[in-house]
């Protein structure tokens, strides 16, 4: 397996992105749309939204041509509060100081539990470290069954907020 930035990527962009949409929607937990642009903005305002801004935090895992996951990165979140626009980020604003970056992750159902996911967290982490970026975070669902897996990829600082009906974790790893 290989991990490689889209924006070092040679070949059919549109190929991988239909491959990145598979995977985004198989993982959603969001099934229904009542139109295709619903469907679309879904897609765009969770994932596109990385694709089109931040190419070089968006991290393919290549398995020979088929995509096995991918992390959708951004390195400066407070800077991009106004792009990305998902709902609880600003709520946890305080700590984008310690923890300036952010991912979202998702691997191919058939190819989970393999380490793909651990390889693409490993890889950005380094890449952050290797830019002086002293911390990242996620935000997801608190009973949500990912959070095992940040656990264990070392997201010890947990901080749970109520944000309108919804209750939402921020882990943060230092790194
Ligand atoms: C969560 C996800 C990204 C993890 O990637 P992965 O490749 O399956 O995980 P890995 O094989 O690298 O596992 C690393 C460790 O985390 C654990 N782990 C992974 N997924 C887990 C899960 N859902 N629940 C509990 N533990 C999990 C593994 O057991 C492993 O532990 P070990 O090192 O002691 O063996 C992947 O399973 C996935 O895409 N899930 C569905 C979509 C999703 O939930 N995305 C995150 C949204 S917040």
């Amino acid at each position: 397996m290989e991990i490689i930035s889209l924006v070092d990527y040679s070949k059919d962009k549109k190929n991988i992105l239909a491959q990145v949409k598979d995977i985004f929607f198989e993982s959603a937990v969001r099934k229904e749309f009542t139109t295709d642009e619903d469907r679309n903005d879904y897609f765009k305002k969770w994932c596109g939204v990385y694709w089109d801004n931040y190419s070089c935090s968006f991290y393919l895992a290549m398995e020979d041509d088929h995509l096995v996951g991918y992390l959708s990165g951004c390195k400066k979140s407070l800077d991009s509060l106004s792009v990305l626009k998902m709902p609880g980020y600003a709520e946890f604003s305080d700590e984008f100081d310690n923890f300036p970056a952010h991912y979202h992750i998702n691997c191919h159902h058939a190819k989970r539990g393999l380490g793909v996911g651990s390889k693409l967290d490993d890889h950005f982490c380094n890449v952050l470290r290797s830019e002086g970026i002293g911390g990242v975070f996620i935000i997801t669902a608190p009973m949500s069954r990912p959070t095992s897996f940040y656990m264990k990829k070392g997201f010890n600082h947990s901080y749970t907020r109520e944000i309108g009906s919804a209750s939402l974790i921020f882990m943060g790893k230092r790194l």
